[in-house]
């Protein structure tokens, strides 16, 4: 089997990057390790930029985004008992953010896959990188128990943190950052009107809390954990006593619990790869970059990776120019470097550090109250949260 790009992973990355490649002609091949049904069962954040809802929509699936994505013009920080609400569109001079689920936007760019003709193997076992220092790179694996080769031009390493890509590079070629935070984020889903028609990021002195939603009837909310917790030791109840008591009470009390039909813990770390470029093969979204979920940017980082590398290949192919797919890491990286920042600070200004020295305790709330004091600071705040541009 042959193609021109080699894409490694069906994930919002490679999906997305398969699409755009695919309506300009551009062959492409999705290996993909999860079955479809477990890739759809994913539960991630739900905050697009508007730079993502356009690149979405220039790949054909912005029709269920625009119908059923919910526009945000602001949100809301609280500390223990004070509200105070970051408005956006005002301090952006008109910039908003889209909350729409990720499961969503997988399924939409599943089903366009489908709809145009483009080729996936889920459950690809054993996939293996071979050759992409050489301009005749290839990929091999098992599909339905048969041993299969495919032939390429370039390999998008759509991989994720965990995936096959990043691990095939050399060690000594590659250079690594990252910070593990002491802590994690214990969320649910669960089918109940949202507390609040915005989001709301609680820095209360228990620890972070954040209320999200997925629509108007169901709501996303995550407490702050220990980095070891099991949800096994987070009954329901539990869950929304701890989560309420960290809002302000005239938000507690309005609160609409019920139970939840998803619960999970991730941790947080921050990590990024450099280069994202080796040879002929390129590290793309999860695979080369993790960010602590505060900023809500890992889906549009994965989205600002794939325009540029998008515009490298199409002036590779149809312009037999190379200069944007050679800046490739250096453009992405710039922009990935500026939102890994911005998660870190949010997580750090935002989170209960266990253990934390007295002096960076008062640092930190001190640094929240010149935020939400502060004009500029605030500008600086809303400017990165609605995203920076590509
Ligand atoms: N072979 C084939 N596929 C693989 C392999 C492998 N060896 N390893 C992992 N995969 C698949 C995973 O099953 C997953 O479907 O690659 C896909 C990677 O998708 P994501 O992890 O979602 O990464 P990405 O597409 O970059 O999207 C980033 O997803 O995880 C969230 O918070 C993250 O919002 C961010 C977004
Ligand atoms: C979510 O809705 O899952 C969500 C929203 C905002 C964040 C993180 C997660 O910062």
């Amino acid at each position: 089997m042959s193609t021109q790009v080699c894409i490694i992973g069906a994930g919002p990355a490679g999906l997305l990057l398969g699409q755009l490649l695919h309506d300009i002609g551009i062959g492409t091949v999705i290996l993909e390790r999860a079955s479809l049904d477990h890739v759809l069962s994913r539960v991630r954040a739900g905050v697009l930029e508007q730079g993502t809802v356009k690149l979405l929509t220039s790949a054909g699936v912005g029709g269920r985004l625009h119908a059923e994505g919910l526009v945000h013009e602001g949100f809301a920080i609280t500390g223990d008992d004070d509200i105070h609400r970051i408005d956006l569109a005002h301090l952006t001079g008109g910039k908003w953010v889209t909350v729409y689920g990720q499961t969503e936007v997988t399924r939409d760019l599943v089903d366009r896959r489908a709809d145009t003709g483009g080729v996936t193997h889920y459950e690809a076992e054993s996939v293996e990188l071979h050759e992409f220092d050489s301009d005749t790179p290839y990929v091999t694996c098992r599909i339905e128990g048969e041993e299969v080769r495919i032939d390429c031009r370039f390999i998008a390493g759509c991989d994720g943190f965990h995936g096959a890509s990043r691990r095939s590079v050399p060690e000594d070629a590659i250079r690594t950052f990252e910070k593990v935070y002491p802590f994690g984020w214990l969320g649910i889903l669960a089918d109940v009107p949202p507390v609040s028609h915005e989001l709301i990021y609680a820095s209360h002195s228990r620890g972070f809390a954040l209320c999200s939603m997925r629509s108007k009837i169901r709501s996303r909310y995550y407490i702050q954990c220990n980095a070891g917790d099991s949800i096994d030791a987070w009954s329901d109840t539990q869950f929304w006593t701890e989560l309420r008591r960290r809002l302000p009470p005239e938000i507690a009390e309005t609160m609409i619990t019920g139970p939840s039909f998803e619960k999970s813990i991730a941790p947080l770390r921050s990590f990024v790869a450099e280069p994202m470029r080796f040879g002929n093969l390129f590290l793309v979204g999860d695979a080369a970059h993790i960010v602590p979920p505060t900023g809500a940017k890992g889906l549009n980082l994965a989205a600002s990776d794939v325009h540029y590398l998008f515009e490298g290949l199409r002036g590779h192919f149809l312009e037999r120019d190379n200069h944007l797919l050679d800046a490739y890491s250096a453009r992405a990286l710039d922009r990935v470097w500026k939102a890994v920042r911005f998660s870190w600070w949010m997580t750090t200004m935002l989170h209960r550090f266990p253990e934390q020295a007295p002096f960076e305790a008062r640092i930190l709330e001190t640094e929240l109250a010149y935020t939400l004091q502060s004009e500029s600071a605030k500008m600086s705040l809303a400017e990165n949260y609605v995203g920076l541009p590509y």
